[in-house]
């Protein structure tokens, strides 16, 4: 069942989980003795794909009469290895491991779960209890409803035991007795000896008390590198700790800004604050607020954050201050769960000066009220106090939750929305359909029209259809079913009188969160908007019905998509759609407005984009050609977009649908990830329309997708890659009526690369208009998105910051964009008070220092977005 599931909508995976983390352990760093890194179930040791050793796990059980081993039956594409995943022990009665630790340290513990059906186990007979030294870390834990909930793969526990004083640690896994056929089972078990690094930590809202973090065992329940990129476990100082990004938790359209320390400012850490604390690149990233102090005394730089109601928690602020250097120029209040923490935060007073970090914790108490599985954390400048500059400042952040008073530190698990299972359901089966009645014939037909040279886009059109007629005799409902994964665009909140939803159909049935951040139109608005529906006002139509142009608000112009009445979408897609959308918001992908649901009408209300599709500037049109810089700064917002999806919101998002069209451009150029095509070229070869069922166009589509009917983030790098071709030669990415050598753009445009001709068939109107370098950086990044396995392929984050730097490669020196940070610090924090005009568009290159963009942990272009809102 889960392979069937993970297979075709694999589409979201919890943000946590993308980063293809693995937990290497650096040997030669480690200063901390007796580790132990097991791999259950594993009859020798493995290698993760980070080089990190794990053991066999036998040899530390209590009994090896009352477990088995197992491999998993299904790899799932988003395992980063196979080593832990692929095998685990399996539990059927109780069971523990028994370890030799120094009785005077703390140690962490992490476990690790891929719920996969294991020989004849069905995952969701997993439900267990793990015990650690008379700590229970779960309970009642069902790791497939976890991961279905967090839409994770697999999942990874991390907790902090307080010292044994016995010098021995026995972790015992034990089946649920409430659950028939209850089993346990682990893939990875990790026993990392640590120094004590909590104290105690201040009591948010009692000024006077503090908790002691000491006597307690904690589970981590977050570690941000706030500002900064992933940090994985062979990165950290030492103690194998994964730090992530935080922007999938901000909360509310306030991003701040982010920035780097300069190559000239040297962080060092302090005698009260080491190595152990944080690494050093936490330290050298931040998120501030932005230039402006008008716009940050208005808001609050907010992160939210899910955690277990009836526990205590301590927060870990991490700070260095790299930019100002004496007090009072940038000062701030801390909240947590929207009390005061700290008032008039400074870092340099703390610290004592610039370049050295500090951590702060705060102890806060999470109750049973509504609304209390939340952890909320706000950052706002102290204007009373007058400092220099309006502004805050984090660079790290950690969560940690204390044991409570019965030594538990087990929460419920999380609850998987119903909205998303009724969605699997009908994709599941739909999948199983595919999978099993149609899946020869569809993927001879398709695999050897796709994966070899494209013979001929005719026949391809009707490979199609066959397919889809054949589908569509099973069961109505299972072509729409894909529809949910579509994900297009973002919602974001309602302006001006705005009606927010909670008598319309859909909202009974929308979470709150979508309500709230959804506007509801009437369909008489919709009409009024729309002139009832003109003709006239069609801007674009697609397998799904029409896309109006129309007017809201008395002049604000917006894309109206009418669902067709015949069209398969359902009710339930449309709402999961909304629900999807309304979570994503990102300045580079298509905003969903609001919706009507109204007289059996679905109706979604878009941004509208003046400037159309990136296809229709490009080829086939009258309209002037784009310059270079314009193409390039097109794709970089593009693969902003998709890089979002791929790991900023909360899920991974996989378009499945990248191509020129599906790319907007708005009135001031700013490229927009979009998945309703606002400008198809007529019904003869209607791949939209193709691609709703079966999602994916020719001439874009992964080869590897078609030969493993595996759906990952790389299907989208793939096509991302035909687009960059797309954007450089300007031609269509299957043009049938070129010599069948060169009808697929993806193969034509490899085979001149790898035979050095590439220039030649780049656009015309580029040649001579392109430096060098930077036409080798965008090509070679081209080449690497179109690599035959996905795994050969760069992130979308990787791509960015190759396009980032071809970028700055085309860049005259004297255009002057690239400014040092003092200049910065000059140019954009004026006296204090003033207003500054940064034109929205512009993005100011703080420092560059390129080395090896293979190498995550290199320092690169560190650029500084709009202003914070
Ligand atoms: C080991 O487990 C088996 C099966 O649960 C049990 O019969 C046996 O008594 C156990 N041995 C010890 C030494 O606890
Ligand atoms: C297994 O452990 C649990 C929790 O400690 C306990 O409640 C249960 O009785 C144990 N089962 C057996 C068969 O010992
Ligand atoms: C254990 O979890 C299941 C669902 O996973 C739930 O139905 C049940 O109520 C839980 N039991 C307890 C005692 O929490
Ligand atoms: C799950 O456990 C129940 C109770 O023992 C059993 O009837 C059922 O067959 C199990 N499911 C699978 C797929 O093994
Ligand atoms: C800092 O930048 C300069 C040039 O801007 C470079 O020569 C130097 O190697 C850099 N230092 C470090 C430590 O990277
Ligand atoms: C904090 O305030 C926000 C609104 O500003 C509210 O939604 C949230 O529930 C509050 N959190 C707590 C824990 O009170
Ligand atoms: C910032 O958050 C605090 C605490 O929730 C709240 O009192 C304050 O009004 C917020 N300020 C702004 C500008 O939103
Ligand atoms: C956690 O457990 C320890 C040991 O029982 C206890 O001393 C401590 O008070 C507990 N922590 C909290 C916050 O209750």
């Amino acid at each position: 069942m889960i392979s069937i599931t993970q297979i075709l909508y694999s589409i979201i995976f919890f943000s946590l989980t993308l980063n293809n983390t693995i937990h290497a352990l650096s040997q030669k760093t480690q200063p901390y003795p007796v580790s132990y890194v097991l791999s259950c179930g594993a009859s020798s040791h493995g290698t993760d794909e980070n080089g990190r050793r794990w053991k066999s796990d036998a040899r530390f059980l209590t009994n090896s009469s009352n477990s088995r081993t197992a491999t998993a039956q299904y790899q799932d594409p988003s395992l980063p290895s196979t080593t832990p995943y692929m095998t685990a022990r399996i539990f059927t009665s109780n069971s523990s491991y028994k370890f030799s630790v120094s009785p005077k340290q703390r140690f962490w513990i992490r476990l690790h779960f891929y719920p996969a059906p294991y020989s004849s186990l069905d995952p969701s007979n997993a439900s267990f209890a793990v015990f650690a030294n008379g700590f229970t870390l779960l309970n009642n834990f069902s790791a497939s409803t976890t991961a279905q909930a967090l839409t994770q793969a697999y999942i990874i526990r991390e907790f902090s035991i307080v010292p044994s004083q016995s010098g021995d640690l026995s972790i015992t896994f034990s089946p649920s007795t409430q659950h028939k056929g209850a089993y346990a089972f682990a893939n990875g078990i990790e026993v990392i000896p640590m120094p004590d690094i909590f104290n105690a930590a201040s009591l948010v809202g009692f000024s006077d008390q503090s908790v002691d973090v000491h006597s307690s065992s904690l589970q981590t329940m977050l570690r941000l590198n706030v500002g900064g990129q992933y940090v994985p476990p062979n990165k950290d100082s030492g103690l194998t700790r994964t730090w992530y990004n935080d922007s999938p938790y901000l909360f509310g359209a306030a991003f701040g800004v982010t920035s780097q320390v300069d190559n000239n400012t040297k962080i060092e850490y302090s005698r009260d604050v080491k190595e152990d604390i944080a690494p050093l690149n936490v330290y050298s990233t931040a998120r501030s607020m932005g230039p402006d102090p008008k716009i940050n005394e208005n808001y609050n730089l907010t992160w939210v954050f899910q955690v277990d109601a009836k526990f205590t928690y301590v927060v870990r602020f991490h700070f260095c201050e790299y930019v100002m250097t004496k007090i009072n120029q940038r000062v701030f209040d801390i909240f947590v769960n929207n009390q005061t923490a700290q008032q008039s935060a400074d870092v340099i007073a703390w610290a004592g000066s610039s370049g050295v970090p500090v951590y702060k914790d705060y102890a806060i108490y999470a109750s049973d009220r509504d609304g209390d599985d939340k952890l909320w954390v706000a950052l706002h400048p102290s204007v009373s106090m007058r400092p220099e500059y309006y502004d805050s400042i984090l660079n790290g952040l950690e969560i940690f939750k204390l044991n409570d008073t019965t030594r538990n530190l087990a929460g419920p698990d999380p609850v998987p929305s119903a909205m998303m299972l009724e969605a699997e359901a009908r994709a599941e089966a739909a999948a199983k359909s595919y999978t099993f009645s149609d899946s020869n014939i569809a993927a001879r037909v398709i695999g050897g029209v796709v994966g070899g040279v494209v013979g001929c886009a005719i026949v391809v059109g009707a490979a199609f259809i066959y397919v889809t007629k054949m589908k569509s005799k099973d069961n109505s409902s299972q072509c729409s079913s894909t529809t949910w994964l579509t994900l297009n665009g973002y919602s974001h909140t309602s302006t001006g009188k705005s009606t927010v939803s909670g008598r319309s159909n859909a909202s009974s049935h929308l979470s709150s969160l979508a309500a709230g951040r959804c506007r509801h139109f009437s369909l008489s608005e919709i009409r009024h908007g729309t002139e009832d529906f003109s003709e006239s006002k069609v801007i674009g139509v697609g397998g799904f019905g029409k896309v109006y142009e129309g007017l809201i608000d008395g002049g604000t112009k917006v894309a109206v998509k009418r669902s067709n009445p015949s069209s398969e979408q359902g009710v339930h897609e449309f709402e999961t759609e909304i629900e999807m959308l309304s979570r994503l918001r990102h300045r580079h992908l298509v905003s969903l407005i609001g919706y009507c649901e109204e007289d059996g009408e679905m109706i979604l209300v878009y941004d509208y984009m003046a400037n159309g599709t990136l296809r229709e500037h490009l080829y086939k049109t009258k309209k002037p050609a784009l310059s270079w810089k314009q193409r390039l700064e097109i794709c970089i917002g593009a693969a902003r977009g998709l890089h979002y999806l791929h790991t900023g919101a909360r899920y991974t998002i996989i378009h499945r649908d990248v191509k020129t069209t599906n790319i907007l451009l708005d009135d001031k150029w700013v490229a927009k990830v979009s998945d309703f095509g606002l400008s198809l070229t007529g019904p003869t070869l209607n791949q939209t329309h193709v691609s709703t069922k079966v999602k994916g166009s020719f001439g874009y589509l992964d080869p590897e997708y078609f030969r493993r009917q595996q759906l990952t983030e790389k299907s989208d790098v793939y096509s991302f890659g035909v687009v960059l071709f797309e954007v450089l030669c300007a031609r269509p990415a299957l043009n049938a009526s070129l010599p069948k050598e060169q009808v697929s753009l993806a193969d034509w445009a490899m085979h001149c690369q790898k035979r050095g001709i590439l220039e030649e068939i780049i656009d015309p109107q580029l040649k001579g208009h392109i430096n060098p370098e930077c036409l080798k950086k965008f090509t070679d990044t081209a080449e690497k998105c179109l690599s035959d396995h996905g795994i050969d392929r760069p992130s979308m984050g990787d791509v960015l910051w190759n396009l980032e730097f071809a970028l700055q490669l085309g860049k005259n020196p004297e255009e002057g964009n690239v400014v040092s940070e003092n200049k910065y610090l000059r140019d954009t924090y004026p006296t204090h008070g003033a207003l500054l005009n940064i034109d929205e568009e512009s993005e100011l290159v703080l420092s560059e220092e390129i080395d090896d963009p293979d190498n995550p942990d290199t320092v690169f272009s560190q650029i500084v977005n709009q202003r914070g809102r």
